[in-house]
């Protein structure tokens, strides 16, 4: 077993270490330090609207000369909610914040703009993006024949074997096996439910199914992690958590603190922030919801109707409103280093229980 493999080929890099897509947490920065050290950086632009995922495109490239990889949300921006069912969760934030001294603008259902991932798939051909991942499905076949005729690598996110036999027979080179213990969104598109498969049960049966390489994700902190992951017979990982706490983490410093501070036991699945399940620490605005009797939104309206207090809560360095995304072993995160020495310290962790690594 060598770093070099089906993976690193395909992608033009030198280890099989794709840093995750963090959107609120990734910088142009921290993607160029992991490409530039060998690894993949991932840029995510979900949600942005053209000009932005652009423009954080340009920065990259200014940092590295190295592939990465862009990631965005590919979904159907389902039908409006109910005015009611939105003013109901609305009147029950909104008294949250204020009971916490916080002033939150209030979002107008009417006038809310949503942006669709088909209006940055021109700006990741137009831009020569070789590399795109996907989360929360893939996009319909005028997108995917868009990427494919551009000659663009894509990678899929499953957390299920169905999922994963479906993203290769829809033409994914790639397959991203996401366990229950990855912190943030379930990357989950099929049957509206919840899978919770473990990556230890998950990833040897994507493997045993599918063609294409697969990369293991949740929990991948250290040497141990990579090594375990590629036993189970994943050809790379995508860490997300091991960069939380790096330099070019764009999470605030009581953020960082909380994510330091954290246990085994500090995560949960909520649907709190976004109305999709995802991964983070418990905080105020998680609790309000989930012990409110009121229904949460679909995503991406729920999601809109938190953004606001998101803002404003980080600008005052106060994580109560922040979604503090983060996986099971998130307290396994080393602070005060780079991006780039979460690479190496992976690859060298990684070299010392199985030194064939080395040997190419
Ligand atoms: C803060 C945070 C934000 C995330 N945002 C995205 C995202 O924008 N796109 C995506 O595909 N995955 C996202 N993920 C999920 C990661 O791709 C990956 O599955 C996960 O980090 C792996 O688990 P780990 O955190 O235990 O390493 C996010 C994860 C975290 C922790």
């Amino acid at each position: 077993m060598h770093w070099k493999n089906n993976l690193t080929a395909l992608l033009g890099i030198q280890y099989p270490i794709i840093q995750a897509p963090m959107l609120g947490i990734t910088s142009p920065e921290m993607v160029a330090a992991v490409s530039n050290a060998g690894g993949l950086g991932s840029l995510p632009v979900g949600n942005m609207d053209a000009t932005a995922a652009r423009a954080a495109i340009h920065k990259t490239k200014s940092l590295t000369a190295q592939p990465f990889a862009v990631n965005i949300f590919a979904y159907d921006i389902p039908i409006s909610p109910e005015q009611t069912a939105f003013d109901a969760m609305q009147t029950l934030l909104q008294s949250t914040y204020s009971r916490s001294g916080l002033g939150v603008p209030v979002v107008d259902l009417k006038t809310l703009h949503l942006n669709s991932y088909k209006d940055i798939l021109p700006v990741l051909t137009e831009e020569n993006i070789g590399i795109v991942s996907f989360t929360f499905g893939i996009p319909d076949d005028a997108g995917l024949a868009l990427l494919q005729q551009s000659g663009v690598k894509m990678i899929g996110t499953a957390t299920s074997v169905e999922e994963a036999v479906y993203l290769e027979q829809k033409g994914m080179h790639v397959i991203v096996a996401q366990g229950a213990e990855a912190g943030g969104h379930r990357g989950t598109f099929m049957n509206n439910g919840l899978p919770q498969i473990g990556a230890m049960a998950l990833i040897p049966q994507v493997v045993d199914r599918v063609g294409v390489p697969v990369i293991a994700a949740g929990a991948v902190m250290d040497g141990r992690g990579v090594v375990a992951s590629l036993m189970l017979g994943a050809s790379g990982v995508q860490p997300g958590s091991a960069f939380l706490l790096t330099n070019e983490s764009m999470a605030s410093g009581a953020h960082k603190a909380a994510i330091a501070a954290s246990t085994d036991t500090s995560t949960r699945l909520t649907r709190a922030f976004s109305g999709r399940w995802a991964r983070g620490l418990y905080n105020t605005l998680i609790a309000a919801v989930e012990e409110s009797e009121i229904q949460i939104l679909p995503y991406p309206y729920q999601d809109a109707l938190t953004q606001p207090a998101r803002k404003a809560s980080k600008a005052q360095d106060n994580p109560s409103f922040v979604a503090m995304w983060a996986g099971q072993a998130a307290g396994l995160a080393k602070g005060q280093i780079s991006s780039g020495d979460v690479v190496r310290a992976l690859i060298a962790g990684a070299e010392e229980l199985l030194p064939s690594l080395k040997v190419n």
